[in-house]
């Protein structure tokens, strides 16, 4: 058992009909990578998927989807708990508890929640989408997650997380860990190649800046090739000046293991259209077997199923019992059987 190694804990929505690349470099890849020296839970949220309001028979075809993609991307059941957190009933349990410990005003600086909130406008947005972070809270205190793989997007979830867990342990004595973000400086956000001051992101405002990882790869060369830079032509890494530029060289990067420093010495006196070139033939040949992969898990629905009902069996034997010492300490009348 991996029990004497740290844990890690993150989730990813069932949102979009493919993850993106912005997933798989600022969130995923890192999770592959931490199963081999962490003990690791890793889930897809359909509950929070319920705050935009999806069409009941895509998200369970959505949820489906990406576990297929999380085992494309190199997560392995027997390395790792894969599970969907909708089969773990105390996520929501404890989600409750943590609605409690949770000031209002607190709740509303979230700026996900503002963005998202002022997006939709005041009719279309739930209390659900207001309670989301707090959600997320329960989702990794459960596990007495040590660290938790994301995105700089997410940075301010952890640190509620945080906020909460002391909280509880002030008020009520020493129950949950409190988990440090494990955010990776380089990957932290990967921009959209369209606008590369934004965040790469699956409500973009044009399709051409998002790489979907299920995409046709052919459409996805095309998008890497027409990627915005600048009027300058030295490919240089500087993210303010430089941002469209920069965007690429993190990506190739990542995709290859090269330095950066290394790839603008390759590039030098080359110009824009190179990089973009090569690096569009370097996205192709991840996405392509990526996509056959997902397929391939999509065919095999059984083992899907087999895999989720064994990591829900592994996770609820963990959530059970850290919630079963909230319940207790709050002051929850024991049910007798
Ligand atoms: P979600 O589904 O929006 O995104 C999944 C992961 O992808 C990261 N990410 C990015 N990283 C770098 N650059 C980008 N452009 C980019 N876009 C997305 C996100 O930071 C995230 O790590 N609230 C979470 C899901 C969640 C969760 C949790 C995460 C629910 N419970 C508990 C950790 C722990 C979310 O919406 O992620």
């Amino acid at each position: 058992m991996a029990s004497d190694r740290p844990r890690v804990l993150s989730g990813i929505q069932p949102t979009s009909g493919s993850f993106h690349l912005g997933n798989y470099l600022g969130a995923v890849r890192q999770w592959v990578a931490l199963q081999e020296s962490h003990d690791a839970f890793y889930m897809v949220v359909d509950l929070h998927a319920l705050t935009i309001h999806p069409d009941p028979k895509e998200l369970r075809a959505r949820t489906r989807l990406a576990v297929a993609q999380l085992l494309a991307a190199g997560l392995d059941p027997e390395r790792c708990t894969l599970f969907v957190q909708s089969h773990v009933p105390e996520h929501t349990q404890l989600a409750w508890i943590m609605n409690c410990l949770t000031g209002f005003g607190e709740a509303a600086r979230m700026t996900q929640f503002k963005d998202k909130s002022a997006k939709q406008g005041a009719d279309r947005t739930s209390v659900g989408l207001f309670a989301y972070p707090i959600l997320q809270v329960a989702d990794i205190l459960l596990y007495q997650a040590n660290e938790v793989p994301v995105g700089e997007d997410q940075r301010q979830h952890i640190e509620l997380t945080r906020d909460l867990a002391e909280r509880f342990n002030g008020r009520y004595g020493d129950t949950f860990t409190v988990p440090a973000p494990y955010i990776l400086k380089e990957t932290a956000k990967i921009y959209d190649l369209q606008e590369p001051s934004i965040k790469m992101s699956k409500s973009a405002s044009a399709p051409k800046g998002l790489v979907n990882l299920l995409d046709e790869p052919k459409a996805t060369a095309k998008k890497v090739k027409s990627a915005v830079t600048d009027t300058d032509t030295v490919v240089r890494y500087d993210l303010v000046d430089k941002p469209g530029v920069s965007n690429l060289l993190t990506i190739y990067s990542t995709l290859t293991g090269a330095g950066i420093g290394e790839l603008e010495q390759r590039y030098e006196g080359k110009g824009y259209g190179a990089l973009k070139t090569d690096l569009a033939e370097i996205v192709v040949d991840f996405v392509t077997p990526f996509r056959e992969r997902t397929q391939q898990y999509l065919d095999d629905p059984e083992t899907l199923d087999s895999i989720l009902a064994k990591g829900a069996e592994k996770a609820r034997a963990v959530a059970a019992e850290t919630l079963s010492q909230a319940y207790d300490k709050v002051g929850l009348l024991p049910a007798k059987h």
